[in-house]
């Protein structure tokens, strides 16, 4: 078959990236996406089980650190694009080991530039190099407020750092030699398929397992909650539309505070669990606050909505629903990432704290 398009897709296995990649290969039967991942702990094939048999679709398991690996796989596809995913993403681990934040997020990210720039050779048409990237690189706000495609970069902890780090070089990459990139910054994502190290899922697994739900201080900090398909959506809206050297925001409209949300997931699962109300709000446990925790994040999207014509779900409480029934009937999933190392990562996260 005539491919389109060839898109190399990185991190495709974890949870956005698995959502990016079913979207893409449902939606575009004529491209060729190949998801190239190291299968980190994050890094989960089950992700894509509806669709790994695609003719359109291709896993290869590569660590993006891994120069030579890289230069090979360009050698062996002909990319009209890259949608680079794969990171380091958990705020917690890079406070405990940030390290690895630095190769995959800063190293990994500069070796496909550099890789991808290579292998154009100067004829830029037709492709893109799309960065996907946070909101957190704006650093925290105070109550009042949104982080807009022009506020200033002010990255808090070494996971933020090591994202900012790397949309400096993106932006460098445009600037110096031209290379057609696209940024986009987004929020807090949820939704099935998320590993429960994150807010909502771990909640969702310790809720069900009647153990206590860690609320960080006060549970005052406040994120804005997307669902990760919208977050798909945007990313293919973006890759397609989005004007090259351009930054695009995302973000849910949708703030709320880590206390408020907790106990409307607390009033969810009691009533998808057929508990008495207010069974799973008494498992919330205030606990020793996260170090340099960011108090509040929030995204203004509207060049996002307006000049390219993205909306998000507007009722969080369906997709929160959603989610949930995701997680209770996919227990196979959970329980299959929460055996073995998972739960030495809990106890050395939680245990004390
Ligand atoms: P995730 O941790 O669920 O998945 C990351 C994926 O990258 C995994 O499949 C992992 O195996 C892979 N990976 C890690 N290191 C790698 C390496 N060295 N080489 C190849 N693959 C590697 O992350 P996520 O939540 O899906 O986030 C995906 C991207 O979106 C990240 O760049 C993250 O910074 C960004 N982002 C996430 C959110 C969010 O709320 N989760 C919001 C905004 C932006
Ligand atoms: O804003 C986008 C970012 O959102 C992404 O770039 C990151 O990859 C993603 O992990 C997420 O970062 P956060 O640190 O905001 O997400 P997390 O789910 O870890 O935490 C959400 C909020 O909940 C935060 O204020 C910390 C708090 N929290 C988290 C955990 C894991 C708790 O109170 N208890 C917990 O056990």
């Amino acid at each position: 078959m005539n491919r389109r398009k060839t898109i190399l897709v990185t991190g495709g296995a974890g949870f956005i990236g698995s959502h990016v990649v079913r979207r893409f290969v449902k939606n575009y039967p004529d491209y060729l996406i190949v998801n190239a991942d190291k299968l980190t702990y994050a890094g989960n094939l089950e992700n894509l089980k509806d669709i790994e048999a695609k003719p359109n679709y291709v896993f290869t398991k590569i660590d993006i650190v891994n120069k030579q690996a890289i230069q090979d796989l360009f050698r062996n596809y002909v990319f009209d694009g890259v949608i680079h995913l794969a990171a380091e993403s958990h705020v917690d681990r890079s406070i405990t080991g940030p390290d690895e934040f630095v190769f995959t997020n800063i190293v990994g990210t500069v070796n496909l530039l550099n890789t991808a720039l290579h292998s154009w050779q100067g004829d830029f048409r037709e492709k893109l190099f799309y960065h996907i990237s946070t909101d957190e690189v704006y650093g925290s706000l105070g109550s009042e407020g949104k982080f807009t495609e022009e506020t200033p970069y002010d990255p808090r902890s070494p996971y933020s750092a090591s994202k900012a780090s790397s949309d400096h070089m993106v932006r460098a990459y445009h600037h110096t030699f031209g290379l057609p990139t696209i940024i986009s910054n987004c929020s807090n994502n949820y939704g099935p398929n998320q590993f429960p190290e994150k807010l909502i899922p771990l909640a969702i697994n310790n809720i069900k397992n009647s153990r206590p739900v860690p609320v960080y201080g006060k549970g005052e900090n406040i994120r804005d909650w997307l669902y990760v398909e919208d977050h798909a959506a945007a990313i293919d809206l973006i890759y397609h539309k989005g004007i090259t050297g351009d930054t695009y925001n995302i973000g849910g409209n949708n703030e709320w505070r880590n206390i408020d949300l907790i106990n409307l997931l607390c009033r969810i699962m009691d009533k998808k669990l057929g508990r008495p109300e207010g069974t799973s709000q008494k498992l919330i446990t205030f606990v020793k606050d996260r170090p340099g925790h960011d108090l509040r994040y929030s995204i203004d999207s509207s060049r996002l909505q307006e000049e390219l014509g993205w909306k998000p779900i507007p009722d969080f409480e369906a997709g929160l629903e959603k989610t949930v029934d995701w997680y209770l009937s996919n227990s196979a999933w959970l329980e299959n990432i929460i055996s073995g190392d998972y739960e030495r990562y809990y106890d050395s996260m939680y245990s004390g704290r």
